[in-house]
């Protein structure tokens, strides 16, 4: 495929070493300015680079979109008008209202649109949730989850300037909200939370207690100015689960009884490469969304992180409609 990448910030190193590792090419890349966005392309041995994302979406396969959280509707739309796939980073957007814009603009051109979330697409996960299926450790009642790194405060940086959608329940909070939906398959019934926030009022550190059916938990905390364990442990009724960095996992151990095994699924590249394979397989299978991360499974998590965002008091200029393009 034939990939145009919108944004050349920290984390566009990974997508390109892992479509170019699967034979995909880079032919074009938008930024903000010209200037930046045509060092990053002649430093990284692509073509076409500017401001303009219609123009730079000529003739392209795809479309990567990696800018902060605030910009991802704006680019997303205005491409999916064009007809132009789009792989999202995630969040899919700041808010619901947000994402139900792309969605609607994904149905109404009849073009693909899926959240870039890596970890959905894992070859662990695939065992996991397998063995979860077959009863390894019994009923799941436990989902134990923290992502967190200390980041120094910034209030201009992506991570803490609330018009950027800054904090850590969008940037990673929402990897311990994935690895719950992943094994309980379903919304929760009942959703508490804390959060310590920075001085311009976006989630630095939060914890989050979901309780669902048959009154399973998770237990889940994210953080901007705390290293967290950075660990997921599944407990069920007659075993458990540990997965290290479980966002990009390679490994799993289960416990049942004195029984402790090892499953390693080691990424081909860096674990980029699967959610790209997903994007060539919908689109040469004329799907404009994936089963594995479905427009549905966008709306209800962004739905979910409202209602967070509601109890711990944290809004953004871009939970008003009028500031939906910065
Ligand atoms: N999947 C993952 O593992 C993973 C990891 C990290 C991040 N992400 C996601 O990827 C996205 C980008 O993260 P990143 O860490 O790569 O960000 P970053 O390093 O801050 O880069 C952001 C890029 O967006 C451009 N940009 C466009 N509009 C902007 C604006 N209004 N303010 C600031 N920059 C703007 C910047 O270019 P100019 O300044 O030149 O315009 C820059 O190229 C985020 O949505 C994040 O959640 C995903």
């Amino acid at each position: 495929m034939r990939w145009l990448i919108v944004g050349h910030g920290k984390i566009t190193a990974n997508f390109i070493e892992a479509a170019r590792g699967t034979g995909h090419e880079i032919v074009a890349v938008a930024g903000r300015n010209s200037e930046r966005a045509s060092t990053f392309a002649n430093k990284n041995g692509i073509d076409k680079s500017g401001e303009d994302l219609l123009f730079l979406s000529e003739g392209v396969d795809a479309a990567y979109i990696a800018t902060p959280h605030s910009e991802h509707c704006n680019g997303a739309t205005t491409l999916l008008e064009k007809g132009v796939p789009v792989l999202c980073e995630k969040p899919l957007a700041v808010n619901h209202r947000q994402v139900e814009k792309m969605v609607n603009a994904a149905k109404e051109s009849n073009t693909f649109l899926m959240e870039a979330m890596w970890t959905r697409h894992l070859p662990i996960y695939e065992e996991v949730i397998d063995w979860i299926k077959k009863g390894l450790i019994g009923e799941p009642k436990l989902v134990d989850a923290s992502l967190g790194f200390d980041s120094p405060y910034d209030p201009e940086s992506r991570l803490w300037d609330p018009k950027l959608a800054g904090g850590s329940l969008l940037d990673v909070g929402i990897y311990p909200l994935t690895l719950a939906d992943l094994i309980y398959e379903t919304t929760p019934e009942n959703v508490f939370s804390l959060a310590e926030l920075s001085p311009d009022g976006v989630d630095a550190h939060i914890a989050i207690t979901l309780q669902y059916q048959n009154s399973a938990l998770a237990t889940l905390g994210s953080a901007i100015n705390l290293s967290l364990p950075n660990g997921a442990s599944i407990l069920g009724e007659s075993g458990s689960i540990e997965i290290p960095y479980f966002w990009c996992a390679q490994k799993a151990f289960t416990t049942k009884g004195s029984e402790k095994r090892e499953t390693v699924r080691p990424h081909e590249i860096n674990g980029f490469e699967y959610q790209i394979r997903e994007v060539d397989r919908c689109l040469s299978e004329g799907l404009t969304q994936s089963p594995k991360v479905s427009w549905e499974c966008s709306l209800s998590m962004i739905q979910l992180m409202d209602s967070i965002r509601s109890e711990i008091g944290v809004s953004y200029p871009a939970d008003d409609e009028e500031h939906d393009g910065i």
